[in-house]
């Protein structure tokens, strides 16, 4: 379970002081689907890195499974990502020089999963996700739609209860965004917490339950219920959902934005100082993170 209590993440630019995340409030229980939805810039990504533990808040509680993130280590929450997080960026982010194969096989090769266990998974994986006709593929012989396939595949072949996609259909057409959408949803069937960043609304409505971020605050949670939703709501008059989970003029304007998503949406290409401050070891979304796991990394200090 994630339970996000009043985060906030504010950067200095000059003297300007930008609100990215301002007093979110959020739970996120076990095996849901949830979609965080807003207009470029409202803050999806940066509670996405804090989700997966790439980025910390500058202030509230975050918990994920009853850990305080906080508590933990750098390492420790290094491991944490290998272990229970897996993650699908807007722009695949696959090593260039692997093949599918050898991108999928990557986490595990972290993990310490013997050669055996990995041939396995990994063929298993790409069987899944219908790319095993492809494996001897590098990333540039392969569309964008099998790139993001292969990208997928390497998110859940460590096996991770909660998968976060950021705009995973961003560079897609419409055919292989359904593609990723089928699998994202056969993820959610299969157990796994999914949480879906996007600015699409279509996309959003796939989700059974959807949070609207505006200006770094939920103004909107479709899971009325969760007493947590509630806080953050601004008056019926600023918000654009007003409870309904159809358009919203926020996101009308987002759909102006996409090329502003495309530049926050790997943070650990994007956001160098905080991902290196933490040495994101996270193998399957950045090549910088490539050995700096230590085998203590891999072994010790599970926080399961
Ligand atoms: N490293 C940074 N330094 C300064 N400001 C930042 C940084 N990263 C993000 N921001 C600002 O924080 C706000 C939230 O950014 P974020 O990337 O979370 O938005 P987003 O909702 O993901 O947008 P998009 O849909 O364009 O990807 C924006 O105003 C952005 O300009
Ligand atoms: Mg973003």
């Amino acid at each position: 379970m994630i339970e996000l209590h009043d985060i906030r993440k504010i950067y200095q630019l000059g003297d300007e002081e930008v609100h990215a995340l301002d007093g979110v409030t959020l739970t996120i229980q076990d095996h849901e689907f949830v979609a965080i939805i807003g207009a470029s810039g409202s803050g999806k990504s940066t509670l996405m890195n804090i989700i997966g533990c790439l980025d910390t808040a500058d202030e509230g509680t975050y918990m994920i499974d009853g850990q305080e993130v906080s508590d933990l280590s750098e390492r420790q929450q290094s491991i944490l990502r290998n272990r229970k997080i897996g993650f699908i960026f807007q722009q695949f982010n696959l090593l260039p020089k692997l093949t599918a194969y050898e991108n999928v096989e990557l986490p595990l090769i972290y993990q310490g999963v013997s050669a055996h266990e990995r041939k396995e998974r990994v063929l298993e994986a790409l069987t899944k996700v219908d790319l095993a006709h492809r494996v001897h593929h590098r990333p540039n012989q392969l569309s964008g739609g099998q790139q993001q396939r292969v990208a997928v595949a390497r998110a859940l072949v460590t096996r991770p209860s909660l998968i976060l996609a950021d705009e995973p259909t961003g560079n897609l057409d419409s055919h292989s965004t359904k593609d990723i959408m089928n699998l994202l949803q056969d993820l959610h069937k299969q157990g796994n917490t999914l949480v879906l960043i996007t600015h699409d609304n279509e996309i959003a409505a796939q989700a059974p339950r959807r949070v609207r971020l505006f200006d770094g605050r939920i103004i909107s949670d479709s899971a009325a219920d969760t007493p947590d939703s509630m806080q953050n709501s601004v008056s019926p008059g600023n918000n654009p959902d007003s409870g309904q989970d159809s358009d919203s003029s926020s996101d009308n304007h987002s759909h102006l934005s996409d090329q502003d998503s495309t530049a926050s949406a790997n943070p650990l290409s994007e956001r160098t100082t905080a991902s290196e401050n933490q040495s994101a070891e996270q193998p399957q979304a950045s090549p910088r993170s490539r050995g700096h796991e230590s085998s203590e990394d891999r072994n010790g200090g599970d926080t399961q």
